[in-house]
């Protein structure tokens, strides 16, 4: 591919060169996928408003994320089995993340570990906790994320239960991948991600392995994180990794507005309104049509992030305008990983950075904070 002008063009890529189990993991959805399909379809409903003879000079896409000043307001989300996409694919993406200015958000599930992140970067990242039975094991986890210097936690509310991905079940996932016919045919194509492979010094799933009670390596984590996430979740567990935690903290996954509510008033530092990319409960409403609903509900005070569907700076843009102060990509960063490693995270970012700079200027606005719903027109019945 000569040019790469959009994340398009980066997912194509990044199909021809990870292996098939990766790509599909995450280019995926639950069940049917509705909800996967629709948080980009819906974004394409939203029209926007174009304003002539603005002076457009000095703009800026700068802003803060819960106090912490960021280049445009965009953080990597947490992904996990980043590095099953490219080896040491987190740290890669942290380090283009700090290049380009905003945070990137470490996963439970990721495969180098939160030291392994920290060793190799220098910006404060941000640390996604996901709620297991073992008190233990998180206390622990939530020491070495305080300890490597994680400057926030990002608490995943919405997978106690993991939704079911056909895709995932049919290709046997696994990190590492079992090494059957398929797949070695598959490799036989893409033997550079083979060959980095074959070089990491990584231990897999680092933030588990070695450090959960029974989980010495990769193929002991399967059943114990199946039977680890936590049913009972509730806000007075919350509450203790809050107080546990003492720090910055941000709930993912919220999509109703009584949740937000809840989640305003427990204190949090900001929300994510999220429905995990489509990943989890097949046939909730896209992130992007829940977002005005629940800016409305919480008031303007509350700082909201958004996620789920962006994969352009037109999409931030068109967040904004319905009430979110930032958003977090998914895949519109991990396509870049898998196209071309920590250069096409870079891309990525800049691609969408651009994006919003000159949609900002053909909008008529400066500066992202003023952005808002006189930007868009939305179709009937949207809200
Ligand atoms: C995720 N997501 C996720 N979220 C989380 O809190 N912890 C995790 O480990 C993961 N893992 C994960 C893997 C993959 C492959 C994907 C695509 C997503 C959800 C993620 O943080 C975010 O909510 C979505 O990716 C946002 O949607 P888009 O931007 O991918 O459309």
């Amino acid at each position: 591919m000569a040019v790469i002008t959009c994340i398009d063009d980066l997912k194509r890529l990044h199909k021809r060169r990870t292996p098939k189990m990766f790509y599909d993991y995450a280019e995926s959805g639950s069940y049917t996928e509705q909800t996967f399909r629709e948080n980009t379809t819906d974004f394409q409903k939203i029209r926007l408003r174009q304003k002539v003879a603005v002076d457009m000079e000095g703009r800026s896409t700068a802003t803060k994320m819960i106090g912490r000043d960021v280049a445009m307001p965009v953080a990597l989300a947490p992904v996990g089995l980043t590095g099953m996409q490219r080896a040491d694919g987190e740290i890669k993406a942290a380090r283009a993340a700090e290049k380009a200015g905003i945070p990137f958000t470490l996963s439970t599930m990721s495969i180098c570990s939160i030291e392994d992140v920290a060793a190799h970067t220098t910006d404060p990242f941000w640390f996604q906790l996901y709620v297991m039975k073992d008190e233990d094991f998180v206390d622990a986890t939530l020491e070495r994320a305080k300890k490597a210097g994680c400057s926030a936690l990002v608490l995943t509310l919405d997978l106690q239960i993991l939704g079911q991905r056909h895709k995932d079940l049919k290709n046997g996932l696994t990190a590492p991948p079992k090494l059957t016919l398929p797949v070695l045919l598959d490799l036989a194509t893409k033997w550079q991600w083979g060959f980095e492979m074959l070089q990491t010094k990584r231990r897999f799933f680092g933030n588990i392995v070695g450090h959960a009670k029974g989980v010495s390596d990769a193929s002991s984590l399967g059943s114990w994180t199946a039977e680890q996430f936590d049913p009972k979740l509730d806000w007075s567990k919350i509450a203790r990794i809050r107080d546990q935690w003492g720090g910055k903290l941000i709930l993912k996954g919220i999509l109703d507005e009584d949740d937000a509510r809840l989640a305003r008033d427990f204190g949090a530092d900001a929300m994510i309104v999220s429905n995990h990319g489509g990943r989890q409960l097949d046939g909730a409403l896209s992130a992007i049509r829940m977002l005005p609903k629940i800016r409305e509900a919480v008031g303007p005070e509350m700082e909201i992030f958004m996620d789920s569907g962006i994969r352009s700076g037109q999409d931030v843009l068109k967040a904004l305008a319905l009430g979110a102060n930032s958003t977090f990509i998914g895949r519109a960063f991990i396509h870049g990983l898998g196209a071309m490693g920590e250069q096409g995270v870079a891309t990525a970012l800049e691609i969408i950075r651009k994006e919003l700079d000159i949609t900002m200027a053909l909008c008529g606005e400066k500066n992202v904070h003023d952005l808002g719903r006189h930007n868009v027109l939305l179709p009937t019945g949207f809200l």
